[in-house]
């Protein structure tokens, strides 16, 4: 299999390639051309490559750059385009929209209803038409690639004048028409927020409504369902039957059971989803920790054992304090102490440590991390969610094998988003790497210090270009907008070499 004579800008070797299908790690070399690989295979099938940079990977693991596909990143793409928190981490690629919230199509001149102020202030939403924020994404790319959602709370606020009912069959229409542009311009789908709300108020019949344009067309839908806790299999029995009314694949995001009365209930969600996916297309994503973050609300407070402040406006000086210790010194309750800090956000501790393991256990669970990126005090998921399910829940827990890690980041995330040429190793596919040291990997961000990079990534590129080296980003941009594959086209399979 030898190439004489071939040309590479890089080649890495001397590295355990994992290509994100599944297949087990095998010691080999990858040259990268342009924004491609090249080449990938046992060196001993090398042949001469003339590479004008050749690095040995030293038998760090070479993956695919992660897929974050749970992100709220819509603003920062365009705000902190460097995506420090996620290139640390090896993630090449996020997926914003998530939840119902996406920053297009929507313009205002008012302060946006939580949870839409999670992306920002209203000078943040100032993209009538989903093609602008399309148009200065790509006039301006991030150092990652970004696939969009677009969010029904989003549609809702710019379509309705009170948000507590129903839409009625006009507002749906033109809701329609936005969906419409939006997946025009390159949306990959739409997502809903149905526990938040400015989306509470809607039926199953107006989503099922929003899902037909999807239908056909390659895209997909992601629900934060309406409930995680008490009624979770009503809502993922709900959700299935959404999604099969429109015939589109769905993803249920950040898959969880809250509430101490609910620990242990994931053993009957998945097997619940194990039925749905008899019939259909469905998916999940899950992050590593206990803890939640969103929005503060007064009602959300119940179920929750410990609540962190994230960031307040009229109080940003509290952000990092418990709330229980703010109530204390404020001398009210927990509720009141809620409604004096808002708008603000909060991370809530509610989730059982072994239902996480077993929703990351299961086999058909992509990798999302759900952060925040404008909290002042994030969750540590924004900066961690990768390195800790592969330096914690792999190598100190030994819940799954790396191969299996890595293609619930990757290979299974770009397959099910429909990315094409993305999340695997494989001559062809876009040149987006992560090396890292399978040995010190390691998430560093804790709930009292959140903003610490990850410990053991050693170079990530995409697009064929260095983002970051030696734990340094390196300011390159070459992030693309990824638009979907298309109805029925395969997903990219991996050569995997004998
Ligand atoms: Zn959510
Ligand atoms: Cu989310």
């Amino acid at each position: 299999m030898a190439r004489n004579g071939r040309q590479a800008d890089l080649l890495i070797h001397n590295a355990t390639i994992i290509d994100g299908t599944g297949a087990p790690g095998f010691t080999g070399a990858v040259a990268i051309a342009d924004d491609r690989i090249a080449w990938v295979g046992r060196e001993a099938e090398l042949g001469e490559i003339e590479a004008a940079t050749v690095l040995d990977a030293g038998g760090r693991v070479l993956a695919p750059g992660f897929i974050d596909v749970h992100t709220h990143d819509d603003s920062v793409l365009l705000s902190r385009g460097e995506m420090t928190p996620k290139v640390t981490q090896g993630v090449t690629t996020v997926i914003a929209g998530n939840c119902g919230v996406s920053l297009a199509p929507l313009a205002l001149d008012s302060a946006p209803p939580p949870p839409l102020d999670l992306l920002g202030g209203p000078e943040t939403y100032r993209f009538p038409r989903f093609a602008d924020y399309v148009a200065a994404l790509e006039a301006a790319p991030a150092a990652v690639n970004a696939a969009l959602l677009v969010g029904h709370s989003t549609l809702r606020v710019g379509v309705m004048s009170e948000l507590d009912r129903p839409a009625t069959p006009g507002e749906i229409d033109r809701m329609k028409e936005h969906l419409d542009e939006s997946l025009a311009a390159g949306a990959i789908g739409f997502s809903s927020g149905l526990f938040y709300p400015p989306s509470a108020a809607a039926p199953a019949d107006e989503v099922a409504a929003l899902l037909e344009p999807l239908a056909g067309t390659g895209a997909l839908y992601t629900t934060h369902m309406r409930d995680e806790g008490d009624h979770v299999e009503d809502s993922l029995e709900e959700t299935f039957e959404t999604a099969a009314r429109a015939g589109v694949p769905v993803v249920i995001s950040h898959h969880k059971c809250t509430g101490r009365k609910n620990f242990g209930r994931s053993v009957a969600t998945l097997e619940r989803i194990d039925a749905a996916r008899t019939r259909q297309d469905v998916g999940l994503d899950v992050y590593p920790y206990t803890a939640g973050s969103t929005v503060l609300l007064p009602e959300m407070l119940r179920g929750a054992e410990r609540v962190i402040v994230t960031w307040s406006v009229p109080h940003p000086e509290q952000a990092g304090r418990d709330l229980d210790a703010v109530a204390a010194e404020w001398g009210c309750g927990l509720e009141e102490a809620a409604r004096r800090l808002g708008p603000a956000g909060a991370i809530y501790f509610m989730m059982d440590e072994a239902d996480v393991r077993r929703i990351l256990a299961y086999p058909h669970a992509m990798v999302g991390s759900d952060g925040l990126p404008l909290d002042k005090h994030p969750h540590p998921r924004l900066w961690g969610t990768f390195a800790r399910v592969l330096g914690h829940y792999v190598r100190e827990v030994g819940l799954l094998t790396l191969e299996e890690a890595v293609r619930r980041m990757t290979g299974l995330s770009a397959e099910r988003f429909g990315l094409d040429g993305r999340g695997v190793i494989r001559e062809g596919a876009f040149a987006d790497l992560v090396l890292f040291d399978p040995e010190t990997i390691i998430d560093r961000a804790t709930y009292e210090e959140p903003a610490r990079a990850a410990a053991g990534i050693g170079l990530v590129m995409v697009n064929g270009q260095i983002v970051l080296r030696d734990g340094a980003p390196s300011g390159a941009r070459p992030g693309r907008l990824l638009r979907r594959a298309g109805p029925g086209k395969p997903p990219v399979q991996a050569e995997i070499p004998a």
